[in-house]
């Protein structure tokens, strides 16, 4: 099939979910009215742009809705769990983000908005450890980033952030990013 075509047909399976669920939650959907959300119809500089301007207004919402517990470590995750939050991985979420975290997979290049490089040290933190579990559990409204809840419990979810932490590239000394 056209590359196209499949774009097509991605990007009307996934407008549904856009603004499902968590909208209740914080009273908006991507800050607002869903203008920020992105479209394939843009070109790329429009669509980074307003992906990044996605990113940050729901990182606001999420210091708003979450406030002194925004930067709350998660519970600890030993050995065994972390093998487990692996093998969650590997089934449910590298499709997309593939195994490396990196992306580029052949469904994330045909989505409506691409994930990023997840094992970038500067893209892992700029949403806390609490703000990703909150957008694993409830999804990430604008983009094809479910929910995961129904199918994971809590636990599990903090299983998998602790495998993602380690599909990060160490920060070449001296160019830690400041602040998040
Ligand atoms: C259908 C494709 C798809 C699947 C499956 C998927 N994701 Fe995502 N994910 C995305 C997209 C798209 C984004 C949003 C990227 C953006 O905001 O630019 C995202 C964002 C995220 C984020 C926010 C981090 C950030 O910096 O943007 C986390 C954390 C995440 N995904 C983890 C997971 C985990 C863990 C799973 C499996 C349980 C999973 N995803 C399954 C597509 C997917």
């Amino acid at each position: 099939m056209e590359e196209a075509g499949v774009r097509a047909i991605l990007g009307a399976m996934f407008r549904p979910w856009i603004c499902s669920g968590w909208a209740l939650v914080l009273g908006a959907c991507g800050g607002g009215d869903g203008s920020a959300a992105v479209s394939r119809a843009d070109g790329p500089a429009e669509r980074a742009g307003a992906n990044a301007e996605r990113r940050s207004s729901l990182r606001d919402d999420l210091r708003r809705a979450l406030g002194g517990s925004y930067d709350e470590p998660l519970a600890f995750v030993d050995e065994h769990l972390l093998a487990r939050g692996e093998r969650a991985w590997e089934l449910h979420c590298s499709a997309c983000h593939g195994l490396s975290g990196r992306g580029g997979t052949t469904l994330a290049r045909a989505l409506p908005v691409e994930p990023g490089d997840l094992a970038d040290p500067r893209r892992a933190s700029f949403f806390s450890e609490r703000a990703k579990l909150w957008i694993l559990a409830e999804g990430s409204a604008g983009t094809p980033m479910t929910g995961w809840k129904e199918a994971l419990d809590e636990r599990m979810l903090i299983a998998v952030l602790a495998h993602m932490r380690t599909l990060v590239r160490p920060t070449p000394a001296g160019t830690e990013e400041v602040g998040r």
